[in-house]
C-alpha cells in the first residue's frame, strides 16, 4: 500500500497482532509494533520520507558502507534506493506466516561508484510472539572473477522512554572504536552503559545477544544476531541533535541506536558466494543478559 508522500510500504501483521511496516524506498523497516500497538521503533517527527536522503528513525540499511570511511557516501547507498519485491526468492526456511522478501541489485549510476555487481536479498519476518527479523542475503555477482569488500549494519533506532534511565547491558568489559575521539580504541570499564552526553561507539566483537533496558516502560529490547560481529552505539545528544535538520531538538531523550554491524573486519566475497547476516529483535517485560 501506499505510505508517506505516495511511496510504497508493505505491511506486516502477525495474527496475534503485532505488525512492521517496511518501505521499498530504502527496504527501511519504519514500524514495529507489539501487540498492545505500542510503537517500539523511533521515527523522528521531522523524518522526511524522499529522496535523496534516508529516513531518520526506523532501520536503515548501511551497505556497503558503514559510516564515512571509504570512498562512498556515508553509510552508502542501499538506504537511499528503491529496493523490489523479490517474487522468487531462493528457498530459505522461514518460521514465520508474514514475511516479505525484498531485493537490491546495482543500477548504471551506483556502479560508477561502486563497480561490483551483487544481489542483495532482505527478509523482513515477524516471528511468533512478534519478534521481528531481518535477514540479509549478499551476493558477489561480478563476471569479472572480481571479489569485492563491504561493511554493514541495520541501524536500528529504538523508542525509550527517558534515554538518562536507559542500560544496555552484554557490552560491558569490550574493546571499543570511539568514533568522538578519532576512533580510537579504548575498553569499557565495568557496568551497563547508561547514557549522559553524546555517544558514537563501535564496540567490536560482541556477544551475539544483547539488551538494552528501559526502567520506565519497563521493558527490555533483546537483540540476537548472527554474522554481525560489532555493534554501533550512538545518540545525538542536544547539541548534535540541533544540527541535524530532519531531527528533532528533544528527540535525543526517546531514542537510541544499537546497531548490529560488520565494520571492524570487512567481508570480502568471491563471485558466487555469499553472506548472511541475521538480525532478531524482541521486547520484553524482564530483563537479562547473556553471552550465549
Ligand atoms: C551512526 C554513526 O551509526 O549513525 C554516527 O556512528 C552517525 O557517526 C549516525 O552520526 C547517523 O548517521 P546519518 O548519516 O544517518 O545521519
Amino acid at each position: 500500500c501506499k505510505g508517506i508522500n505516495g511511496l510504497d510500504k508493505v505491511v506486516l501483521r502477525d495474527p496475534r497482532g503485532s505488525t512492521a511496516e517496511v518501505y521499498l524506498y530504502g527496504a527501511h523497516v519504519t514500524s514495529w509494533k507489539n501487540d498492545h500497538g505500542e510503537e517500539l521503533l523511533f521515527v523522528s517527527s521531522k523524518a522526511i520520507f524522499k529522496p535523496p536522503k534516508a529516513i531518520r528513525g526506523g532501520i536503515p540499511i548501511c551497505f556497503p558502507q558503514f559510516g564515512s570511511q571509504g570512498s562512498l557516501e556515508q553509510h552508502g547507498f542501499a538506504r537511499n534506493r528503491f529496493w523490489s519485491i523479490d517474487t522468487d526468492p531462493p528457498p530459505f526456511p522461514t518460521n514465520s506466516k508474514s514475511f516479505i522478501d525484498l531485493i537490491l541489485k546495482p543500477s548504471e549510476e551506483d556502479m560508477q561508484k561502486w563497480p561490483n555487481s551483487y544481489e542483495f536479498r532482505l527478509r523482513v519476518a515477524l516471528g511468533t510472539g512478534g519478534d521481528l527479523m531481518l535477514t540479509s542475503r549478499i551476493r558477489n555477482t561480478n563476471a569479472d572473477g572480481k571479489p569485492f569488500t563491504f561493511t554493514f549494519a541495520y541501524h536500528t533506532y529504538f523508542s525509550v522512554s527517558d534515554i538518562s534511565e536507559v542500560r544496555v547491558e552484554c557490552l560491558e568489559t569490550l574493546d571499543y572504536l570511539d568514533n568522538l575521539q578519532n576512533k580510537e580504541r579504548f575498553t569499557e570499564q565495568g557496568d551497563a552503559l547508561t547514557f549522559e552526553s553524546e555517544v558514537d561507539k563501535i564496540y567490536l566483537s560482541t556477544p551475539t545477544k544483547i539488551a538494552i533496558l528501559d526502567h520506565e516502560k519497563k521493558r527490555t529490547f533483546v537483540l540476537r544476531k548472527d554474522g554481525l560481529p560489532d555493534a554501533v552505539v550512538w545518540n545525538p545528544w542536544d547539541k548534535k541533535a540541533k544540527t541535524m535538520a530532519d531531527f528533532g531538538d528533544d528527540e535525543y531523550k526517546h531514542m537510541l541506536c544499537v546497531e548490529a554491524a560488520v565494520v571492524e573486519k570487512p567481508i570480502t566475497l568471491k563471485p558466487g558466494e555469499e553472506w548472511k547476516g541475521r538480525l532478531e529483535l524482541s521486547a520484553v517485560p524482564s530483563s537479562y543478559c547473556s553471552g550465549q
